[in-house]
């Protein structure tokens, strides 16, 4: 998906390559697109919880999800947009843990975001507010066919800026830490598992 107007990605650092191709090859399994994204709140403790990736975003290079504005993470994000998100691909044994910055994607790109979501999932957006008490009364809409995203659909990318990479493939392990520097470089570094 093109999430943005950002400049053309320059050669995809490895971990992008890596990363690229664990989506590729778990393409069959949707579980696969499961990965845990943590947040801190207002007192400063880590909260976290799952979300579907839905995408690879090539620049500036991350991933892309979504979310509703009036739930608990997207206000942890407005206070403090820095986050992990670890992402395991259990028939492949990797693990990916980017760490960065998220960001709303332009209205283009959460518009063409609405339209990927099946009516059942576009239908969520329609409920009463996520974590606040439920009541009898309580109206859940199983579906949408709107084409236009409602107010609280929110559309976000995550734009890495250091990728923590662990396969448990072959002992010993392999573990690789990537960072961006300054100037827009990735650095790399072998670590121990
Ligand atoms: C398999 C699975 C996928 C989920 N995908 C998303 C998602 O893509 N976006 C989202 O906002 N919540 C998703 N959720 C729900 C969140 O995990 C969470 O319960 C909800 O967003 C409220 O979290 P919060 O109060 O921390 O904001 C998913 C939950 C599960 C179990």
């Amino acid at each position: 998906m093109d999430t943005s107007n950002d400049a053309a990605p320059g050669p995809a650092p490895v971990w992008f390559r890596y990363l690229a191709k664990a989506c590729s090859r778990s393409k069959r399994h949707p579980v696969a697109r499961y990965a845990q994204l943590a947040t801190v709140d207002a007192d400063g403790a880590p909260r976290c919880r799952t979300v579907v990736v839905r995408g690879l975003v090539e620049a500036p290079r991350g991933v892309w999800f979504v979310t509703d504005a009036r739930s608990g993470k997207a206000e942890e994000l407005a206070r403090e947009p820095r986050v992990e998100l670890c992402w395991y691909f259990a028939g492949l044994r990797e693990q990916y843990r980017l760490r960065g910055r998220v960001e709303e994607l332009d209205e283009a790109a959460r518009e063409d975001a609405w339209a990927r979501l099946s009516p059942s999932s576009r239908g969520t957006f329609l409920w009463p507010p996520p974590g606040t008490p439920r009541t009898d009364d309580d109206m859940f809409p199983p579906e949408t066919r709107g084409t236009t995203p409602v107010p609280c659909f929110r559309a976000l990318r995550l734009v890495a800026d250091a990728v923590d990479f662990l396969s448990l493939r072959d002992a010993p392990h392999e573990r690789v830490r990537w960072t961006r520097d300054a100037t827009g470089e990735w650095n790399d570094v072998r670590v121990r598992p």
